[in-house]
């Protein structure tokens, strides 16, 4: 069995625990893998090299992806799924892993049609891939936003500020609310609740009067106030599956905070520091079992689906469920995050 490996989209810190994963059990099982280069890129250009033990010797603690990632929709391109059919071909690859999020095990997906036989492994900062528990990449994330928040905490308290930190989270805004559970966040805002800015001046104005003349706010980059239709945009420049970049939500809050009510308001944009950096434990060990898993996947013939993460179980889902949705925060957690405002 000759397995392709690749990994696709936003990167994050512990894909590489991944790849170590994938090839590690796949030698023990006797099979050969061929590592794609950036994304389903390295398909439509012929960019492969076999992997070995040792090219994933000394990973398991290095951020990013050995094998490189790139945002490639092989169904825009002209030619793109006929050079992927070809390369397949040509290097003998007999089942594709895709470690990504929602638009890598798309095109995973959508090859299924093509008999193209691939397991997905789920991959985003965002954590929203609905059916896993956990994406690998989140923790991690969620652990470099909690630091700031820690970070902003003293300075704000210091200086008698509003602190705003803006972290990622497109449709969902799971970075947000679990950072800011764990880093004491005196308020919340993620893109599935639209705000009132009202509502945000008045915890602040409560918290005054409880002596503390200070706030930290975490606001998730696709959040908008309630009277908002669209989400803020950094530019109209659009990724190849129409994704606009994100942004500005933070500033446009914290000017409206010091317009109404005359208090110092400053913003951090985390940016891409949140797919940056040293991986937890839990992203290793979640990595490391879904990796391994996915190679179990391809020995059983499960393809079309994707290695999850249910209740500490891995199991394999249909892609299908996967791709049904984005799976949105815990409203429990939100609200009880709001305990501690
Ligand atoms: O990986 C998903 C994500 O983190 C989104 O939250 C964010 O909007 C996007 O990536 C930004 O990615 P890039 O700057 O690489 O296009």
């Amino acid at each position: 069995m000759r397995i392709g490996l690749l990994t696709g989209g936003g990167d994050s810190s512990a894909i590489n625990a991944a790849i170590r994963a994938v090839v590690r059990k796949a030698f023990a099982e006797g099979y050969e893998v061929i590592g794609i280069k950036r994304g389903w890129r390295g398909l439509v250009q012929d960019e492969v090299e076999p992997l070995f033990l040792g090219s994933v010797s000394g990973i398991v603690q290095r951020g990013g992806t050995i094998l490189g990632t790139s945002r490639t929709n092989i169904f825009k391109l002209e030619h793109g799924l006929e050079n992927v059919m070809v390369n397949i071909k040509k290097h003998g690859i007999e089942a594709i892993i895709a470690i990504g999020g929602e638009d890598t095990n798309g095109a995973a997906h959508k090859l299924a049609e093509y008999g193209i036989k691939c397991v997905g492994i789920p991959q985003t900062i965002d954590n929203d891939l609905p059916c896993t528990d956990y994406s690998i990449g989140f923790d991690t994330a969620a652990q470099v936003a909690c630091d700031a928040l820690d970070k902003l905490h003293t300075t704000a308290s210091s200086h008698h500020r509003i602190m705003i930190l803006e972290v990622m989270g497109r449709d969902a805004g799971w970075i947000a609310l679990i950072a800011g559970l764990a880093g004491g966040a005196d308020n919340i805002i993620v893109p599935e609740i639209p705000f009132s800015t009202e509502e945000v001046i008045e915890r602040i104005e409560k918290r005054k009067t409880k002596n503390k003349d200070f706030s930290i706010i975490v606001v998730a980059e696709g959040a908008k106030p309630a009277d908002k239709e669209e989400q803020f945009v950094e530019n109209q420049k659009k990724d190849p599956f129409g994704h606009v970049r994100l942004g500005g939500v933070g500033d446009w809050l914290a000017n409206e905070i010091e317009d109404r009510t005359g208090y110092e308001t400053r913003v951090t944009h985390l940016g891409h520091l949140q797919r940056g950096g040293i991986p937890t434990v839990f992203d290793r060990v979640l990595a490391t079992r879904l990796g391994a898993f996915a190679v179990d996947m391809v020995k059983e013939g499960l393809f079309d689906h994707m290695a999850c993460m249910k209740a500490n179980n891995v199991v394999a889902v249909p892609l299908t469920e996967v791709l049904s949705g984005t799976k949105t925060i815990d409203k429990r957690l939100y609200d009880l995050a709001k305990l501690f405002y």
